[in-house]
């Protein structure tokens, strides 16, 4: 049973098959064509915390491949400690042809996967956001031909969509900068785990996000407190001073750069409203690209399983 916990789950192979997958989706739905692939099949999200791209893309497109698809916060799940987390993967694999988790815990995504007996997909744990790098991915292909060898500049703390950014370079051939204040950097344990499984990956990291963004392809930001962090808002905001994503900042990188944000931003902190609006922005073809992907990663996995 193949599933998405982390984008360690997939070759760089499998990553390339997923997003021609989600490239080829994208163009028959936007020439009008809305064939079945998912006839019948049964997608189950489980979200402890809120979502609006995650959960409505993944909605939409398994409603446009012509499955159904279930909602259940944490709480309706039982994840409150109403049962195991065991039987209530088991009771869900009953029903569903994949699970799709929202969650804190990376451990939690990772039990469900063994135990539910169907397909699961991490839809963001605060250890990886996959859905949301794959789809980067494919944005920055769509805009920039190719993804290989491109400079991807990660000005804000090294989080979830951080550390699935420094993955998805890994398997595509990009090359990444993160750029944060001291004691936001990606960890070393987890700098030693990508090197060890990309041996290639070029990944760096500074404090000096003018200095970082001179040769970037694209510029990426995301909150600087992600969900579950919101105690330390105010600490970290006064941290991150100085690594707001504005004009200036990508006057640097030039008129070409890529402007990329997961979403949702907190406009006036990590990015001004001037950088979000601005002409270089792709953030709203990201947020669109999330359902192009979701439905590729679905029928990939679905077919990989040979469910479809
Ligand atoms: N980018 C993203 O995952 O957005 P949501 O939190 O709204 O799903
Ligand atoms: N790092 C953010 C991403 C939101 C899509 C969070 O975990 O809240």
């Amino acid at each position: 049973m193949r599933h998405l916990t982390s984008l360690f789950d997939l070759t760089s192979a499998e990553v390339e098959e997923i997003l021609a997958l989600a490239h080829d989706l994208k163009r028959q739905t936007k020439s009008g064509s809305r064939t079945p692939h998912c006839g019948g099949r049964v997608i189950t999200q489980v979200f402890e915390k809120p979502s609006l791209r995650t959960r409505v893309s993944f909605e939409a497109g398994i409603s446009q491949l012509g499955g159904t698809s279930i909602f259940l916060s944490g709480k309706d799940a039982g994840l409150n400690g109403r049962e195991t987390i065991e039987d209530i993967s088991k009771v869900l694999g009953g029903y569903s042809d994949i699970i799709i988790l929202r969650t804190f815990s990376q451990e939690l995504i990772e039990t469900v996967a063994k135990e539910s007996g169907c397909a699961v997909i991490n839809a963001l744990s605060d250890d990886f956001h996959p859905c949301q790098a794959l789809t980067d991915a494919m944005t920055i292909q769509e805009h920039l031909g190719e993804i290989k060898g491109k400079h991807l500049v990660y000005v804000g703390d090294g989080n979830n969509v951080a550390k699935s950014l420094a993955l998805v370079c890994g398997h595509t051939g990009a090359n990444l900068t993160v750029a944060a204040p001291n004691g936001y950097w990606l960890s070393d344990e987890f700098r030693n785990l990508a090197k060890k499984t990309f041996p290639n990956l070029e990944l760096n990291q500074t404090s000096d996000p003018q200095g970082a963004v001179k040769t970037a392809d694209a510029i990426y930001t995301d909150v600087w407190a992600s969900m579950g962090q919101e105690a330390e808002k105010e600490k970290r905001a006064a941290e991150f001073a100085g690594f707001q994503i504005d004009t200036d900042l990508l006057d640097i990188a030039g008129d070409n750069v890529l402007f990329m944000h997961c979403l949702p931003a907190r406009r006036g902190l990590e990015v001004s409203d001037e950088a979000m609006d601005d002409s270089r922005s792709v953030i709203f073809e990201q947020a669109e690209n999330r359902m192009h992907l979701a439905k590729g990663l679905m029928l990939w996995l679905l077919r990989q399983n040979s469910d479809a």
